[in-house]
């Protein structure tokens, strides 16, 4: 039925901005939603299919074997919005078993997403498809006008909350629970906290693509800012650190050199950092109580294999 793409473009050309004050600060790091040009997202679909990298394929498997018990759970619903939808491929179980009337997916890489939404109004001839192409992260509000009214259900599926340190994490949370409205409900998928070994592994695949995925930012870097990078002087370096519960993914510097960015130089000591990632874990009750902070009430939840799926109210 109805397929709208609306590209909702940030008001600054946040990429230039957000990539110069993070060189200029102490670490260096860039904000991990760069990842995803067109290359970044091809790269994380295939580390989703690497053998150690079970997180995408755990969390599919649970919703499938649970689906009867998390659809009774969540009850009747008029419209999903997902944030961070990429492939727009998890949120079929969903479509399938709730029916929704609307499906509102928001990316920050708009054409993958609109390429990816469309088949889905062909898919499902009674669904009204809308995908935003925007920064949900900067200014997920621009996306409130695009939500129909009645009962919503937020699904942030993927451990996508991982991204962000406690603080931000509650204050998205937050902007979620006014997002859903009142009667809104939030579904959502996390990491659990696990042999760390497991978790090392998943982040440094044998086949170096999480590797190829942290480097692709300082090509896209090259390709977008006219930045010089050479990426064979710089090393992924990924690994958990269990006394902040999270994996630290960085770019070290193997020599010292110096970096020129959007007719910016910036100095790099032979083992500086770059800090381009963290993907925090969590056990369920640590995210219950980040949640409740955010002002919800778990109502369900759903765990296998080192994953967890919660329901909110
Ligand atoms: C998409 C944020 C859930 O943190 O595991 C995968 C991104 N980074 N491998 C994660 C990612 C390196 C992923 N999230």
């Amino acid at each position: 039925m109805a397929f709208i793409f609306k590209n909702l473009p940030a008001d600054r050309d946040d990429l230039r901005v957000d990539v110069l004050s993070g060189l200029a600060s102490s670490p260096k790091s860039i904000p991990p939603k760069y990842f995803y040009d067109d290359a970044g997202c091809r790269l994380f679909e295939a580390i989703c299919r690497q053998p150690e990298y079970v997180l995408c394929r755990t969390e599919q498997a649970l919703m499938a074997a649970r689906m009867p018990d998390i659809a009774a759970a969540i009850g009747p619903v008029d419209c999903i919005v997902e944030p961070g939808a990429g492939e727009c491929a998890k949120v079929r179980l969903l479509l399938d078993t709730l029916h929704p009337t609307h499906l509102v997916v928001m990316d920050i890489a708009g054409a993958p997403l609109a390429a990816a939404a469309e088949p889905l109004s062909r898919d499902y001839p009674d669904l009204a498809v809308t995908a935003l192409g925007m920064d949900f992260i900067h200014d997920l509000e621009a996306a409130m006008p695009y939500l129909p009214a009645g009962r919503r259900l937020l699904y942030y599926p993927g451990s996508s909350i991982g991204n962000f340190p406690p603080d931000a994490a509650t204050a998205l949370l937050a902007r979620f629970r006014l997002l859903a409205g009142a009667e809104g409900q939030l579904l959502i998928g996390f990491d659990l906290k696990k042999d760390p070994q497991r978790l090392h592994a998943a982040y440094n695949d044998a086949a170096g693509v999480t590797a190829a995925f942290n480097l692709n930012l300082l090509e896209r870097l090259n390709r977008e800012l006219g930045a010089d990078f050479v990426t064979a002087r710089f090393r992924h370096y990924a690994f958990y650190n269990p006394s902040a519960g999270r994996i630290e993914m960085h770019l070290v510097s193997l020599v010292e050199q110096d970096v020129n960015v959007a007719g910016q130089c910036f100095h790099f000591a032979l083992g500086e950092t770059l800090h381009t990632e963290y993907s925090y874990k969590f056990r369920c009750d640590e995210f219950s109580a980040i949640a409740k902070t955010a002002g919800w009430q778990r109502s369900a939840e759903w765990e296998h294999d080192g994953f967890a799926i919660q329901l909110y109210g």
